[in-house]
């Protein structure tokens, strides 16, 4: 079986015993996280992209059970970062040398068709030679077209678990599994970099549900996926779970480069939260971008998806400064750019 590494990436699907194998198999992972790692340099050689993450907004209308800013969690705290405050966090951004900023927020209904149009707009007027990242969750399609011709170039939205069951167990009842296919679609066929994603170790998930991701990502071919473990909250009806492992969430990194060698693969911020050297782990087994957080410092530690996150106290320089030498010391280096997927180069 363990041939099997060696043969990835697989002209086609793997059979149910060899994803069940490659995902909780007892075997050499370092095997697994080397071939990654091979397989990236062969598209992007040793770049990491750098994206600069701009939290707008902690307010949400959704009710998943396993994040902090839940509508039902009343203690969360709630900002809104104002134009103003978005236009300064990029201006500081391009200085230190971004050139994707990516706004996300919860799902916030202050946020108007016309108010991200217009924020979108004035981003790209600014900085002609930036990205922009939207992650502002499930919309009508019509809102992903008005901020695509705005000039939007990425879209972000995870879809969690491609298991329908699963993604059941992890939200209420409003919340439906094909109205996030649905939206993932719309934002392909639109023409978005569309970014997919699922947590690892989330409550309920079994192998079969990770086997459902792999599969569902081969099939939608999304241009970037989001990984990160799942981890518990305190004020949300999950706080007694257990965080997904440093060993299964690098696996699930791993498989993902290795099954969509092109894509655009963070290293994440969860990654890193349960694990000091998580992100280094994370890029040297197959991820190739990092986020950088440009929120202002004093709201930071309100977006609080789940406890313990990294990062809440710099200031964007040393954020920047810091990630810069983590990717070097991993055997790295942090590519100046837009950092577009390689079949999305303008
Ligand atoms: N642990 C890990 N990731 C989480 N997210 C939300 N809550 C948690 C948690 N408790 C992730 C979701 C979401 C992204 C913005 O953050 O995958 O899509």
């Amino acid at each position: 079986m363990t041939d099997l590494i060696d043969s990835l990436p697989a002209d086609r699907d793997l059979t149910d015993d060899e994803w069940r194998f490659l995902i909780e198999g007892e075997y050499d992972r370092q095997r697994l996280f080397d071939r990654a790692d091979r397989v990236r340099r062969q598209y992007y050689g040793t770049d990491v992209y750098i994206r600069g993450l701009i939290e707008i907004s902690s307010f949400c209308r959704n009710d998943c059970l396993y994040c902090g800013i839940r509508r039902s969690n009343a203690k969360a705290e709630r900002y809104r970062l104002s134009k103003e405050e978005i236009y300064a966090c990029c201006a500081q951004g391009y200085e230190l040398g971004f050139r994707t900023f990516v706004l996300q927020g919860g799902e916030d209904a202050y946020h108007t068709t016309e108010w991200v149009e217009e924020i979108v707009c004035g981003i790209k007027e600014k900085y002609p030679d930036c990205a922009v990242t939207l992650s502002l969750g499930e919309r009508p399609r019509e809102d992903y077209e008005i901020w695509y011709k705005a000039g939007a170039d990425r879209y972000l939205l995870r879809h969690e678990t491609a298991s329908c069951s699963h993604y059941e167990k992890l939200h209420p009842p409003e919340q439906t599994f094909a109205h996030r296919m649905e939206c993932l679609r719309n934002l392909k066929e639109i023409g978005y970099q569309t970014g997919a994603g699922f947590m690892v170790g989330s409550p309920f998930q079994g192998t079969g549900d990770l086997i459902a991701d792999m599969r569902f990502l081969r099939e939608f071919q999304p241009h970037m996926v989001g990984i990160g473990p799942f981890i518990p909250h305190h004020d949300t009806p999950f706080s007694n779970g257990s965080p997904g492992t440093l060993e299964q969430t690098l696996t699930m990194v791993a498989l993902t480069r290795l099954t969509l060698p092109h894509a655009l693969i963070p290293s994440t911020t969860a990654l890193g939260t349960i694990h000091p050297e998580g992100r280094e782990l994370g890029l040297k087994a197959g991820a190739n971008v990092v986020m950088s957080n440009l929120s202002p410092v004093a709201v930071r530690g309100q977006y609080s998806l789940y406890d313990n996150k990294i990062c809440i106290g710099e200031e964007a320089a040393e954020c920047i400064e810091c990630m810069k030498r983590r990717v070097m010391a991993a055997g790295y280096q942090v590519a100046v750019g837009r950092g577009d997927h390689v079949r999305m180069r303008q």
